[in-house]
């Protein structure tokens, strides 16, 4: 059933998988989406404030860089004193960068930790931040973290991409959302898997790596806002029970570690 009337934080929300999920929720009746960007003058981000939005939902722009260790403590400060929020429903640290090169033998040590500054620490300061109006809401609040396939090992040992950056920080940040999960029992949190989406870090990705032109290219990639409805419906659907599963948003189903 489509939920209406909560409060969602959404990261990343300037592009791809984050705008469109920002655009779906907006669609909804009575929802305030808070839209989190890095950079708040962008004219991808002042675009978000002409989205069509249903009866009663409102849009919030904050200024989110996962870099900045400060940022999401900041953004949440601007939230409660200027914007009088109280609590938030659901938080989603989808917010990500896929910079990896095209091999183990050529990923340097800085790569994997650009990475992981944006794909893991921030989703860490992210959820320290967001805990308390989460622990306050309502209903029964939701930590989802846009992970992705790459993370995991089952996976990564059959792969023909080497992807290693971009995996590390996946398989990382599917360790941070499991003891998420052990450690707040009543926050419900999911690692979600969106599928193979066409979006600019798709796009780019293909730019790095011509050899594998051909080889994705007979993947079917998602339209982003078919993979945003399916993020949505596994959002909208979980229980407390779900807490701690990696699941892929198209089928539903878990994914092997
Ligand atoms: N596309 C896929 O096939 C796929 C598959 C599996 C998982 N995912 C995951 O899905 C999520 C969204 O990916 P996407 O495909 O929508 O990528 P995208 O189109 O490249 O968008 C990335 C988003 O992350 C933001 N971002 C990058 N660095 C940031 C930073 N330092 N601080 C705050 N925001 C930052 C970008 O903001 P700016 O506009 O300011 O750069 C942009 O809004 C990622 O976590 C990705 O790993 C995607």
């Amino acid at each position: 059933m489509a939920r209406e009337g909560l409060i969602y934080l959404i990261t990343g929300a300037s592009r791809g998988i984050g705008r469109s999920l920002t655009a779906l929720l907006l669609s909804r009746p009575n929802n305030t989406v808070i839209a989190a960007v890095r950079k708040i003058d962008d004219d991808n981000a002042k675009a978000l404030n002409a989205l069509p939005r249903e009866s009663g939902s409102k849009i919030i722009l904050v200024k989110l860089d996962g870099v900045v260790e400060s940022d999401a403590h900041a953004a949440v400060d601007t939230l409660i004193k200027a914007h009088h929020i109280e609590h938030i429903d659901v938080v989603i640290a989808n917010a990500g960068v896929n910079d990896s090169l095209p091999s183990v033998n050529e990923t340097t040590p800085d790569n994997i930790r650009r990475t992981l500054d944006i794909n893991v620490y921030a989703p860490l300061t992210l959820f320290q931040a967001t805990r308390s109006l989460l622990k306050a809401s309502p209903s029964v609040p939701k930590f989802v973290i846009i992970s992705s396939i790459a993370g995991s090992l089952d996976y990564i040992s059959k792969s023909p991409l080497s992807n290693l950056s971009y995996s590390v920080s996946k398989a990382a940040v599917n360790v941070l959302g499991v003891r998420i999960a052990a450690e707040e029992s009543d926050i419900t949190t999911l690692l979600l898997h969106p599928g193979l989406v066409e979006t600019d870090m798709v796009h780019e990705f293909i730019e790095r790596h011509p050899s594998l032109k051909l080889e994705l290219s007979k993947m079917d990639a998602l339209k982003v806002d078919d993979s945003s409805a399916n993020i949505v419906k596994v959002i909208d659907g979980a229980k407390k029970d779900d807490s701690g599963r990696f699941v892929d948003a198209t089928t539903g189903e878990n994914i092997p570690w």
